[in-house]
């Protein structure tokens, strides 16, 4: 991540290392930039920690989904002890979650990188939204992933996979409503109703 935001950095010849710790910003990739990160965790199958391969996700569209992080995130849930107690992020994390239908078919991908500087009121994440042959979806400072992903603000808006963490139906259905429950995610919240964020 660090040789790619440098490289986009207008800082030139000076030494972007130093330009960008005294500025306190980073340059922002581009959609396809992110793409191309998210595509080296995909190949090194870099699982987020406390997470599994195919786990269930919560809807029909995300069936089963796959939780990534890059050496960043990985540090600062690893230094924490766990994704719940994780303040802050270091700069530079990358976190992915790819989605599948029930027959494991691809149906996107969505993304948070931390950046210096890029919008401190959300803690600073680029929220994206991908096809799975990388088309850009959303890219940003996404109102709608923000909206929810604050819930967890106190987990500097990272949520832990099912069924550490999970959101009651009514949540759910606030920010998707066409969207089908996925019934082994309805199991979960049978099985821990503890596991709610409130
Ligand atoms: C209604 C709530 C909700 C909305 C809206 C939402 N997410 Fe999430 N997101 C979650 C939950 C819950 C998880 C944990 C599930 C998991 O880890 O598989 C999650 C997981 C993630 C992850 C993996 C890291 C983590 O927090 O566990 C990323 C990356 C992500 N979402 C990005 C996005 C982006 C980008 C958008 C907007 C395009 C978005 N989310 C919209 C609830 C939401």
């Amino acid at each position: 991540m660090r040789n790619l935001l440098y490289s986009v950095s207008a800082l030139g010849m000076f030494g972007a290392g130093i330009g960008i710790a005294m500025a306190g910003v980073e340059s922002v990739p581009t959609p396809q930039a992110l793409w191309q990160e998210i595509q080296v965790l995909q190949k090194n199958q870099a699982i987020m920690p406390e997470s599994s391969p195919f786990q269930a996700g919560s809807r029909t569209v995300d069936a089963f989904t796959i939780d990534l992080a890059n050496a960043a995130a990985v540090q600062s849930i690893s230094q924490a002890g766990g994704i719940i107690h994780v303040s802050r992020y270091k700069n530079d994390s990358l976190l992915v979650k790819e989605n599948f239908n029930k027959n494991r078919k691809p149906t996107g991908v969505t993304a948070m990188l931390k950046l210096a500087g890029y919008d401190a009121a959300d803690r600073n994440w680029v929220m994206a939204a991908y096809k799975p042959d990388g088309t850009m979806v959303s890219f940003g400072k996404i109102g709608s992933c923000i909206a929810c992903h604050t819930m967890v603000q106190k987990q500097d808006f990272v949520f832990a996979p099912p069924p550490q963490q999970l959101l009651s139906i009514r949540t759910w259905k606030a920010f998707f409503p066409k969207q089908e429950m996925n019934p082994a995610y309805v199991s979960l919240l049978k099985e821990h109703p503890e596991a709610v964020v409130k």
